[in-house]
């Protein structure tokens, strides 16, 4: 037995192989709580029982980060479980080990924190039991609540998870809205969050970030979301934020029994905004490769017949417009062939598109082609030149026909060769109709809610089992379960590049500058980038992509996907010698820095290739021009490097002249001090790759790589 102490530096903690052993500690429990810091000591974490009321505190050196918040639960047909309780013992341990990611962001990541356990047992009634975990890192935190297997709770249902964030003011905050019909796909909205507490609010979804008064840069969401409702948060007096489960049709917000424990809510911590970028907390927070041998799963780039849908050039449904046509998909396969993409996805080649599919999700077959599509045929034809369909589950959110056909689905497509599928749930609000197994309607569920995420990780599991990898669109949130599941590949769940081909008001400027801060701390993004044609004006006169055409470059290195697709029709990249930087970029990466970093203004990314010594830099503006000096000194030194430049023209604007671009090379090695000019809207992307000495401009490369 050892006492509790005000700092972990007084616990004898025994470092073995990496990994310290635990050492037991029981309570007498001091006035003031039990404290855990993060290795650093910078980040103090504080749990106490105030009068038997369970409530915990985060500091980050010396200033308060949460104050005093609640933490419990309420039952449908049990007490609360938030009062009357003791603590009967709590455990300390210390881990630090660094994992190799199998693909991703950087491929070392260092999983190091402190950890207090605290067993709480209730002073009255039929006593239950409960456990909190926190583990207190460098970069922030995450806890969860376990209900370990008791005789006083089996079976149970939540209606309430009362985890409070007591915040310590009313900090800026960049959110999308909760419980609205478009699910994840709306612009952010920058306010204090003193406005979730105006009344009739709905509420904010995870990842929340926020700036506070001192400078300090802070992220609530939750890691390993599994067989649990998600967490949106609600406003409430004093800036707290209240944990707000999105409920199953009947109310309920999770249907369980014990063992069963929470998600990890998780509060990531930082000084500056882009050290948010590189904090790996939430997939720490995961469990290790569940899959094993991962040999199958690969990154890769792709294109297909998708942005001439959404253009208005083809049509997924039958017509004389029908995109996924025999003959067209294998000029996409020559395309992909031609530059070295690995992958050609189709839409709209199965029944089930015809009329307003959205309502009729039920009508989709997936083992059904249409007639003019020879499925057998191009999976062949793609084989003999090295390309593989990515196939396409477009579910209309019938989520009941897609189980049904799940296994059939997934077997169909491998038995074709194919290893990458898409699947999509575009449905609104809360409209995804659950029946019982005769057949009639029991509710109407959201896509966030226990329903939702136990399917997608069916999904995930079955794809899994089939060797084949996810891009999952209006999907559950990312939180980090690609560590645990690496075939779960990327996701939606924000607004992305179909937002600009609409003929609506698209996505302005400054968006793709917060996604990196708010969406993207999740995990990967299926953005899409890489529109030459921004005006499109031969299919839809009135639309066009809100960018110039040099930051449609530099997003395929600031926003994060292990799946990126050149998304515009091959015709606009053929010639173009700004295509070169899409074949080159590549979508696996040793490492990555942050060299600018402010939300909704700019950004700068710069990430090391895994597979190369090579460099990549994306920087991308909102409407306004910016000037940003970027020092190199990532390079290693003495290496002298060549630096393939796309920036916008020197009128470059994405109102007036977005397609002006100037392409160049410069020789840098680590002190070279770039000045990157970005015009309004504009961006600049960079590969910097080793000298050899005898470079002339080599920019215009792509006819020496195609092989026709
Ligand atoms: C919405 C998806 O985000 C989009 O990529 C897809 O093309 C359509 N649904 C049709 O499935
Ligand atoms: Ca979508």
């Amino acid at each position: 037995m050892c006492h509790v102490s005000n700092t972990l530096s007084r616990l004898v903690l025994v470092a073995l192989c990496g990994v310290s052993l635990l050492v037991a500690c029981v309570a007498p429990v001091p006035d003031d709580g039990i404290h855990i810091s993060s290795p650093d000591g910078k980040i103090q974490v504080t749990f106490m029982l105030n009068d038997g009321v369970p409530y915990y505190a985060v500091s980050r050196s010396g200033q308060d980060v949460i104050k005093p918040s609640r933490l419990g639960f309420v039952f449908k047909e049990a007490e609360p479980l938030n009062q009357n309780l003791a603590i009967v013992e709590s455990r300390l341990d210390s881990f630090d080990e660094t994992w190799t990611q199998p693909w991703g962001e950087v491929k070392e990541i260092r999983n190091h924190y402190n950890e207090l356990e605290i067993d709480l047992e209730e002073t009255t009634g039929a006593p239950r039991k409960m456990t909190l975990v926190f583990r207190v890192y460098n970069d922030g935190l995450g806890f969860r609540y376990e209900l370990p297997a008791q005789d006083n709770l089996s079976d149970f249902e939540i209606m309430d998870e009362e985890t409070e964030f007591a915040l310590s003011g009313s900090h800026k905050a960049w959110w999308i809205p909760a419980y609205r019909d478009n699910r994840y796909e709306y612009l952010y909205t920058e306010s204090p969050v003193s406005f979730f507490s105006i009344k009739g609010f709905s509420g904010v979804h995870t990842p929340l970030t926020m700036e506070t008064a001192d400078g300090l840069f802070l992220s609530i969401h939750e890691a390993n979301l599994t067989d649990y409702a998600s967490m949106t948060l609600v406003g409430s007096d004093d800036n707290t934020l209240l944990c707000d489960l999105v409920p199953w049709s009947d109310g309920v917000k999770v249907k369980a029994s014990t063992p069963h424990q929470t998600p990890w809510r998780t509060i990531q911590i930082a000084e500056n905004a882009g050290d948010l970028i590189t904090s790996y907390l939430i997939l720490n927070l995961n469990e290790p490769n569940k899959l094993e041998d991962v040999s199958w799963v690969k990154p890769g780039k792709y294109v297909g017949i998708w942005w001439g849908m959404h253009i208005g050039k083809y049509t997924w449904n039958l017509s004389d417009k029908h995109g996924a046509t025999t003959e067209n998909t294998k000029r996409y396969i020559d395309f992909a062939a031609k530059y070295g993409f690995p992958g050609v996805l189709v839409e709209g080649w199965n029944v089930g598109w015809h009329g307003e599919w959205t309502e009729h999700g039920y009508q989709f077959s997936f083992t059904t082609p249409y007639d003019d599509f020879d499925i057998e045929e191009l999976s062949a034809y793609a084989a003999a030149k090295g390309v593989a369909l990515i196939g396409h589950h477009e579910t209309g959110a019938a989520v009941m026909n897609y189980e049904q056909q799940l296994e059939d689905a997934f077997a169909f497509y491998r038995d074709l060769g194919i290893n990458t599928v898409k699947t999509g749930y575009v449905g609104w609000g809360q409209g995804i109709k659950r029946r019982d197994d005769a057949g009639n309607l029991v509710g109407l569920e959201w896509h966030h809610g226990q329903y939702m995420v136990r399917h997608y990780r069916k999904v995930v599991e079955t794809a899994a089992r089939y060797h084949i990898m996810l891009d999952v669109h209006e999907p559950i949130k990312d939180t980090g379960i690609r560590r645990t599941y690496p075939n779960m590949m990327t996701r939606e769940g924000a607004r992305g590049q179909e937002y600009n081909a609409w003929g609506g008001e698209g996505n302005p400027p400054e968006h793709t500058t917060i996604l990196p801060f708010t969406r993207n701390l999740a995990g990967p993004f299926d953005f899409t980038p890489g529109i030459f044609d921004l005006f499109f004006e031969k299919y839809r006169p009135h639309g066009r992509v809100n960018t110039t055409l040099a930051k449609q470059l530099a997003l395929y290195v600031v926003i994060y996907s292990p799946l990126h697709m050149a998304a515009d029709l091959p015709e606009n990249y053929e010639g173009h010698p700004a295509f070169q930087f899409i074949l080159d970029v590549p979508v696996d990466w040793q490492d990555t820095k942050v060299l600018h970093a402010e939300i909704g203004d700019y950004v700068t990314i710069a990430r090391q290739d895994r597979n190369s010594e090579d460099w990549y830099i994306g920087s991308i503006t909102d409407e306004n021009e910016r000037t940003l000096e970027t020092p190199l000194t990532f390079l290693e030194a003495g290496q002298k490097y060549v630096a393939e430049i796309y920036a916008d023209g020197a009128d470059a604007d994405w109102e007036s002249d977005p397609l002006s671009i100037d392409i160049y090379e410069a020789v840098v090695d680590s002190d070279t001090v770039l000045t990157l000019r970005l015009a309004p809207g504009g961006g600049q992307a960079i590969r910097i790759h080793p000298a050899t000495g005898d470079e002339v401009n080599h920019i215009p490369r792509i006819d020496e790589s195609a092989n026709e």
